[in-house]
């Protein structure tokens, strides 16, 4: 057994949001939620156990890495040397081509390969569904970048049932997804404090209440490629999310001013008739998702607004990957 493997994961951008846990441990959500894999952005990383290692040592674009990513890092390692009964410590050798911590969920695309690389590096055969219950341990929504295309994470009680899976390849809808990024630079809440804080929103309840109804109306439009409703159901799971942050305490406003502009505008190109609808992470960024058809206008309109630094685009994107 070599103790090395590498693999690659896209982020994801959900359509359906992930936001509060019924176990923070475990990151058990409260909902259910669906996303499609972003293809072209990707995180790639080696993971090595080593004999001799005295503790897990992590590199992330070629610097060492210490505090919270690396606390986190050696908490999924801990979870990954249970599994295999092993207690070598580990390199990691991480690194991205999207920037980080700006609500294009950084954490999922790692924590994705990082599972694939950790559990296949310790001779661990698991299934796809064992892998997205695995990667679920070191971020929710990692658990959705491990199967390809568009993708449905399952709430649930026990640990071995909240998996995801695929509902549709990614060549099943043209859909493009145009990051407006705004800003940049590392956001000061991170996910997993503010899952921890959703509950104290007064708007959580409904929110999760009326969860099944929303995951069936984008699950049927995104099947059935309806964009117009697919629109009006991922800009009002956006706003609902947006609306528990706000109203948590302390209050989390995650947008800029510019994100707002942004979203503002998208509206008013659906009035003509342009296929485009916004949703926002936990970040400034905008994705404006859009069909092939329309993205190239879409992306072009973006790069004139104030305030909007670059567009990424991104179409949807394959499954985690060893390389
Ligand atoms: O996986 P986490 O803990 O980074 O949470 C992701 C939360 C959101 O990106 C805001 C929503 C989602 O479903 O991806």
């Amino acid at each position: 057994m070599s103790l090395t493997s590498t693999a690659a994961a896209h982020p994801n951008i959900a359509f359906i949001k992930y936001w509060g846990n019924r176990d923070d441990r475990l990151r058990l959500p409260l909902n259910s939620s669906i996303s499609m894999n972003l293809a072209g952005l990707e995180t790639r990383t080696t993971v090595r156990f080593e004999p001799g290692l005295e503790r897990d040592l992590l590199t992330i674009n070629g610097e060492p890495a210490s505090g919270d990513a690396l606390v986190r890092t050696v908490t999924f390692l801990d979870h990954l040397r249970r599994m295999a009964g092993t207690p070598l410590h580990a390199r990691v050798v991480s690194a991205t081509n999207f920037p980080a911590g700006a609500g294009i969920a950084s954490s999922a695309a790692a924590f994705a390969a990082l599972a694939l690389a950790g559990s296949r590096a310790l001779g661990l055969q698991l299934s796809e569904r064992q892998l997205t219950v695995l990667a679920r341990r070191g971020s929710g929504s990692a658990a959705r970048s491990i199967p390809g295309g568009f993708v449905e994470w399952h709430a649930a009680d026990r640990d071995e049932d909240s998996f995801a899976e695929s509902i549709a390849p990614p060549e099943h809808w043209d859909l493009i997804d145009c990051i407006a990024l705004i800003r940049t630079e590392h956001k000061k809440i991170g996910s997993t404090a503010g899952h921890a804080l959703a509950g104290t929103s007064p708007l959580q309840a409904a929110r999760i209440d009326d969860a099944p109804r929303r995951l069936e109306l984008c699950r049927t439009a995104l099947l059935r490629r309806d964009f117009s409703a697919f629109a009006e159901v991922v800009e009002l799971d956006s706003n609902l999310m947006h609306a528990v942050m706000m109203t948590s305490s302390p209050p989390l406003y995650y947008w800029a001013p510019e994100s707002l502009a942004v979203m503002k505008a998208v509206a008013d190109w659906r009035r003509e008739n342009i296929e485009a609808c916004f949703t926002l992470d936990a970040g400034p960024n905008v994705h404006v998702l859009s069909t092939a058809q329309y993205a190239g206008e879409v992306k072009a309109r973006l790069e004139t607004m104030p305030g909007v630094q670059a567009v990424l685009s991104s179409s949807p994107g394959g499954p985690a990957r060893l390389v």
